[in-house]
């Protein structure tokens, strides 16, 4: 008898909803608090859910949290475990949400969320299909930023609308509300790379989007730390090189040639010195030369090129010989290749090309089957 007619479902349901906020956290223990009360002042009068989306909080940000949710059921809380990054949380986030609007806010009180009414409006009634809240428009600011930090941001911002053509006043905010159907028709072309989701977005769209922006004051962080490091602005450049030449060369391909080609310079390296320097035969030399390059380069591919997948202990040793193998076949396939190009009357320098390429080829696929293996 539990087959209800969709009339009476509607019937259970006070008001549909209207609004989700997806808000990102990792050890925020003593802001996730104070933020549920300051969304519930904000949002009265609309139809709101939150979904908290947390990569392994190592404080008390789950279990404020699921405290919070047992009493509250506009709160919800995803957890992810041995997983990082803001992008993809969010995206996660997204996902887990109906509601027709999506909003992002950071969990550290930075964002002020009594703009979030104005960011739903501009998008429902306004005719937006994104709007962001901007710290650089006339009324928007950064408090107390030091020089240097201003000078990163204004640079990166230029960079963006360099490269990407996306004409956006703050294109690295993380605070922004937009359609969940303008979001869905991005979401296939997303890079989720870092922490740049809504320029990500905004960038992925396949017909430019409507934006709309609004000024707000960023607030100083009170608890907690912020999480942005050096890695940020490395994984920002690679957001940026997805966007404009990834569409052509998978991003991964080009960090395992640039990689590859730094090997070969320190394989040239150790040679010189080995044959200068020692009474080694080539043979010798070369070996001890191409051993070196090799580990050289596992070594930088599990640190970028496979940052997401990176191995440690056990698994590094195993990897590093996984990655011997398929680098050996690889050889041999550059050698077998350059030999038949010759053979057919080709010019040396075209045989010894296409048998590097060949061999680099071979080496980004056998090492991400087997030494990076999902
Ligand atoms: N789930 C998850 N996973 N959350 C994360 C992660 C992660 O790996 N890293 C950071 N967060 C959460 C933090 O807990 C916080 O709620 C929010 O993401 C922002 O992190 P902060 O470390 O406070 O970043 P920020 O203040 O330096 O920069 C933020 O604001 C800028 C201005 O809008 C970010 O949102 C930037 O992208 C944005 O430019
Ligand atoms: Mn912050």
């Amino acid at each position: 008898m539990l087959a209800l007619a969709p009339a009476q479902f509607v019937a259970l349901a006070p008001q549909s909803l209207q609004l989700a906020v997806i808000v990102p956290t990792f050890n925020e223990g003593e802001n996730v608090g104070p933020l549920v009360e300051r969304l519930a002042i904000a949002l009265q009068g609309i139809a709101w859910e939150a979904i908290f989306v947390d990569d392994g909080s190592t404080d008390e940000t789950v279990s404020v949290l699921t405290s919070i949710a047992l009493v509250d059921p506009r709160v919800r809380m995803i957890q992810r475990v041995g997983r990082r990054g803001l992008s993809t949380a969010v995206v996660e986030g997204m996902l887990a949400s109906v509601a027709p609007v999506l909003a992002v806010i950071d969990a550290d009180l930075q964002h002020d969320e009594r703009l979030l009414p104005r960011l739903l409006k501009a998008v429902t009634d306004d005719g937006a299909d994104i709007a962001i809240g901007t710290r650089y428009a006339v009324g928007g600011s950064t408090s107390g930023w030091e020089h240097a930090r201003l000078q990163m941001s204004r640079f990166a911002t230029q960079l963006a609308s360099t490269l990407l053509k996306v004409r956006l006043s703050d294109p690295m905010s993380g605070f922004f509300a937009i359609r969940r159907d303008a979001f869905l028709a991005s979401l296939p072309n997303l890079s989720s790379l870092g922490y740049k989701i809504m320029l990500d977005i905004v960038a992925s769209a396949p017909k430019p989007l409507l934006v709309r922006e609004e000024p707000y004051q960023f607030r100083p962080r009170l608890a907690g730390q912020s999480k942005l490091d050096a890695a940020i602005a490395f994984e920002y450049a690679l957001l940026l090189a997805d966007k404009t030449i990834g569409k052509y060369v998978p991003l991964r391909l080009m960090m395992f040639l640039g990689v590859g080609a730094l090997g070969l310079a320190v394989n040239l390296a150790i040679l010189a010195i080995l044959m200068t320097a020692s009474a080694l035969p080539f043979w010798a030399a070369q070996t001890i030369a191409v051993s070196c390059a090799m580990t050289f380069n596992f070594l930088l591919n599990n640190l970028f090129t496979y940052r997401d997948r990176r191995l440690h202990g056990l698994a590094l040793v195993q990897g590093l010989l996984t990655f011997y193998l398929s680098c050996s076949l690889g050889g041999a396939a550059n050698v077998q290749v350059g030999s038949m190009i010759l053979a057919g009357g080709g010019e040396w320098w075209v045989a010894g090309t296409m048998g590097a390429v060949v061999g680099s080829l071979w080496n980004y696929v056998a090492s991400s089957v087997l030494t990076w293996k999902r």
